[in-house]
């Protein structure tokens, strides 16, 4: 079993370990403590910790990171027995044109995930986002039904066996479009094919790969308000009319894009999200976490990292409450690729700073998310 430091020293090199100022303890680098000390590989990994209570864990893969960096291969491989792509298996990445599908950053992926031994989630089939520009006017009312069977077919038939669960639907709730039964009026599929989109999608996938486990994944319904519990309702209510209906459907994915300051806790939106799941006999992943640390006013990084770790302490012990979320992923691993840190559209309050929502930092040490992540794991039944 290796501690942080002889793996860095194993991947880097030590000269370049010793160059790097975070290992070397230098002011305003955030890793707890001790950490260097700890092992966090192999039985200290997330994923063995995981394991021991019978979950999985994982995160969002950035394809050129996974194509270019042989230090976040490693760090896959070391933590995770789950991936899913953060971008990749998405229309605009998948079809660059009408007629073409480019599944060279998918199969990679899931070629790395078959090599280690790991688990792929995929996502998405269908989302009113990250569609290609070609879309607006080669998809009308008349062939849509065409292009989302056809591509559903083509994208989930190529992986059949190998997926552990597919995202069919994301994100097709939104109340502010105004219905009653909170459908986003404003998704390109919604206005082309009506609420009827989400049935087929589902029926298609499952014709397509009979194994996975076909979930439909959304956000902001973590929180204990009213605007998130009024999407939370909706949601159920979907998943609800969708089960009557017979629609094949195995799972919800909570996002939890959360954040590390908020008025309103997360444990009676959780446990209503996963009572209502447990009533539907749907298993629950939490899909895409990580913790938004814009608002926290200091600019102690340490600091910083103490309060974010402690919103997953906080997240995780209300979401591994009983034994109904069975795998739990990050959307990344590491701070170097967030989409928190895209542009500065997230980094409103301190537009000079980057922000830390992930387990591991911008040079893959463990931040202390990582070990509230490890000790949640430790403190959940057994699934
Ligand atoms: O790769 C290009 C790069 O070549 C170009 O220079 C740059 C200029 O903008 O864009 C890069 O592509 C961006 C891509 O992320 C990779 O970074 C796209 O513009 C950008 O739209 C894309 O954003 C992704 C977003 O979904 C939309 O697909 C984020 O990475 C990804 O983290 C985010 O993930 C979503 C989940 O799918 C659903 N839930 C919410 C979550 C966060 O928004």
């Amino acid at each position: 079993m290796l501690t942080r430091r002889e793996w860095m020293r194993q991947a880097a090199g030590v000269t370049a370990v010793a160059a790097m100022p975070g290992l070397l303890g230098s002011k305003g680098h955030a890793k707890t403590p001790s950490s260097d000390d700890q092992a966090i590989s192999g039985a200290g990994s997330l994923k063995a910790h995981a394991a021991a209570r019978g979950l999985l864990t994982g995160c969002a893969v950035n394809a050129n990171l996974l194509r270019e960096d042989e230090g976040f291969r490693k760090l896959l491989a070391e933590q995770y027995n789950i991936v899913v792509p953060e971008n990749c298996m998405k229309w605009n990445i998948l079809r660059p044109t009408a007629d073409t599908y480019n599944f060279t950053d998918a199969d990679s992926l899931v070629a790395f995930a078959e090599t280690h031994g790991m688990k792929v989630r995929g996502h998405n089939f269908v989302w009113h986002e990250a569609l290609p520009g070609w879309f607006a006017t080669a998809v009308n009312k008349g062939n849509a039904q065409k292009f989302l069977v056809d591509h559903i077919r083509t994208v989930g038939g190529r992986y059949t066996g190998k997926m552990h669960s597919w995202d069919v639907v994301n994100e097709a709730i939104w109340i502010p479009d105004g219905r009653p039964d909170g459908m986003r009026t404003s998704s390109p599929w919604f206005q082309m094919l009506g609420p009827g989109y989400i049935d087929l999608a589902f029926r298609t996938a499952r014709a397509a790969d009979p194994t996975a486990l076909l979930t439909y994944n959304d956000y902001s319904i973590e929180y204990d308000n009213d605007e998130e519990g009024k999407k939370r309702t909706a949601v159920l209510a979907l998943l609800r009319r969708m089960k009557a209906d017979k629609v094949p459907l195995d799972a919800l994915g909570i996002q939890s894009h959360i954040h590390s300051v908020s008025k309103d806790g997360f444990s009676r939106g959780v446990s209503e999200l996963i009572e209502g799941a447990k009533a539907l006999g749907l298993q629950v992943f939490v899909t895409e976490l990580d913790v938004n640390d814009d608002a926290i006013d200091t600019d102690d990084m340490a600091e910083r990292d103490k309060i974010v770790a402690e919103v997953y302490r906080n997240y995780l012990t209300a979401a591994l409450n009983g034994t109904e979320v069975k795998a739990v992923l990050t959307w990344g691993a590491s701070d170097k690729n967030t989409w928190l840190n895209h542009g500065t559209k997230f980094r409103k309050q301190h537009p000079d700073r980057t922000q830390r929502p992930l387990p591991f930092d911008p040079e893959y040490a463990p931040a202390p998310a990582f070990f509230a992540m490890r000790e949640c794991f430790d403190n959940a039944k057994k699934r």
